[in-house]
Parts: C-alpha cells; structure tokens; sequence
C-alpha cells in the first residue's frame, strides 16, 4: 500500500508538501498541487485516518452507545443520529452495550483510541466523574446522566401519568404496573408517575408491581405468574416490547384483551399495530429526540453557544383496541 513518502517521491515534492495538500493547510501552488494529487491518483494512495484524526485532531466521527439494539425503540434513535450526523460528514460508531456497565466502559476505551469527535451516551451506568475525564464532548440522550451533560430526554414521568389514567377512565380499578429495569432511571421515572396516579385516583392501596426488564419474553413469564396470584384489568407496561409480552401472557391465560385486561405500552414502535389486538401505547417522540441530540453535539464539537442544556420532549397518548372504551364498572 502506498505511503505518504511514496506520493511525495513521485511528485517530485517533500512530505510535508504533501501533508499541506491533504490537510489543506499552508500554501502550495496550483502546478504542485495537480502533481501531488496526480502521484496519489497513480499510485492509489488512501490517506492513514488515524494519522489524519492526530494531526488534525478531528476524526469526523462520533461514538453512540446504545443499551440494546434489538429493542426497536433503538434502531429508530440511531437512525436519527445518523442522519443528522451524516449531513455535516460525521460517520457514527454505534456501540451495543447489552445493558452492561463494563461493556459501556470497554466501548469508551475503543472510542477514545479512535480519537472520536464526541460521544451520545443512552446510559444511566456511568459515575459523572468518569464521564468528566474523557475530554470530549457528550450529550446523554433518552436517559439522563449528570445535570452537566447536555441532555434530551422524554417526559417519562408524565407519561406514566397519562398511561395509568387513561387505564382509569376506561373503568380499569385494579391496575398493574410492569416495571423496567431498576436501575434505568426513565423506568424508575416511570414508576414514580404510575405511583403517584394510582394515590390520585384513590387507588394507592391497590398498587400491583410486576419486575421487568424491558424485554419482551421475560415479561411474558412475568404476567403469567401474576395473573395466577392477583385479579388485574389494567396493564401499564414501562415499554412496548413487555406489553408484547404481557398481550401475550393474558391470551395464553384464556383471557381477552380488553374485555378481561385492558394493556397500554409506551415508546410508540411500530410492532404495537401489528398485534392483536393492536396496542396502545404512550408514544415518545424517538426520531425528534435522536435527531436533537445530534444537533447539540454538532454545536458542541464545533464550540458553539447552547441555547439551553437540558431537552425534556412532550409524549402523546395512542389509543388503539387494547384499552378501546368499555362498559366496565
Ligand atoms: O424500550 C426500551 C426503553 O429503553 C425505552 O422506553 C427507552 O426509553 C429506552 O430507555
């Protein structure tokens, strides 16, 4: 593979000629240029990217952590990302971490020896101080992190809310709560507004947790072995893959949806029109909230002023078969 010194050679020039004419830094004239560009043409010289990224101390790439890409809640975050990304040259490293916080911190490592240009984290796993000695610039994106990371996120809080008594007004008064993970923070913001709704609407004594973990199968196991020890005829699942799951679970049991149990998911992918009944759901605005983040880091990356730090995006309720109104006292 051809070498910077190879081009230089054949060009006739020195190697930091050639170095001024791929970094388009410092002046060489119009006949040198047209002969460096030639030598690379022949000898079909591709420039070292990591030596470019040390030199120019930019890679025109960004890394982008994802807890878990089998989720379709992710692929339409990262799509936003990338689209915004790609529209100002950055390629995007996707990193899947699994959920796992050593996993997150071996990817920080790769993306640090990459010399990326900044970083949108969807974790909540990270000590602030951690996040503080990488040098780059981070935006934390659906999941919030530190006050001191730009941040765009859902207002999950009040869409909890909105789910629970929209289960209320439908006539469900035994409502269950499928909870995400316990140390994801919008799963616990979740919570803390299906607990609060339930104490609003006089039902705070009748609280029913069923453990999650965002994924669909388990919850599926889950709502079974809920429906064998307590009466329900509300379902809010903390996201839509474990109210795949708990549709699942209550058709298994013989039960009928919404007749017997009435289930309403939140994130809004598409997979909740494809069920049937089709699902209701509190739907996050995922596309605004990648694309948003992207444009923040531009800013950051290129030391622009922010307007304002922190992003929290509206939900809206979707009402579809699985909670449509019924005549239940
Ligand atoms: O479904 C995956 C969940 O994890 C979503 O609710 C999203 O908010 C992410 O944090």
């Amino acid at each position: 593979m051809a070498t910077i010194r190879d081009v230089a050679k054949r060009a006739g020039v020195s190697v930091a000629t050639v170095s001024r004419v791929l970094n388009q830094n410092g002046y060489v004239n119009e006949e040198t240029e047209k002969r460096v560009r030639q030598a690379m043409e022949e000898l079909n010289y591709k420039p070292n990217e990591v030596a470019r990224a040390l030199f120019k101390k930019t890679s025109k790439t960004v890394g982008l952590i994802v807890p878990d890409i089998t989720n379709p809640f992710f692929p339409e975050l990262v799509r936003a990302v990338e689209d915004v990304m790609n529209i100002y040259d950055y390629t995007v490293i996707l990193c899947n971490s699994d959920e796992k916080a050593e996993k997150e911190r071996e990817y920080i490592e790769v993306l640090k020896q990459k010399y990326v240009d900044g970083v949108i984290l969807t974790t909540n796993q990270f000590a602030p101080e951690e996040v503080e000695e990488w040098d780059v610039p981070i935006v934390v994106l659906d999941r919030p992190l530190h006050e001191r990371y730009p941040s765009v996120v859902a207002d999950n809080y009040g869409g909890a809310r909105l789910a629970t008594r929209h289960l209320y007004e439908i006539g469900c008064r035994r409502i269950a709560h499928i909870q995400g993970p316990t140390h994801v923070i919008n799963a616990i913001e979740r919570f803390r507004g299906y607990q609060d709704e339930m104490k609003a609407l006089g039902l705070g004594d009748r609280q029913f947790v069923i453990q999650g973990n965002y994924q669909l199968k388990q919850a599926k196991e889950a709502v079974m072995d809920a429906l064998a020890k307590q009466e329900i005829d509300g379902i809010f699942a903390g996201n839509d893959a474990m109210a795949v799951g708990a549709l699942k679970a209550v058709q298994q049991s013989g039960l009928r949806v919404p007749e017997d149990i009435a289930i309403i998911g939140y994130d809004g992918i598409p997979l909740t029109e494809m069920t049937t009944p089709e699902l209701s759901t509190v739907s996050q605005p995922i596309y605004e909230m990648g694309a948003m983040a992207a444009r923040i880091l531009i800013k950051q990356i290129e030391r622009k002023p922010l307007e304002k730090l922190h992003y929290q995006l509206p939900v809206q309720l979707v009402v579809r078969q699985s909670t449509s109104r019924r005549g239940l006292t």
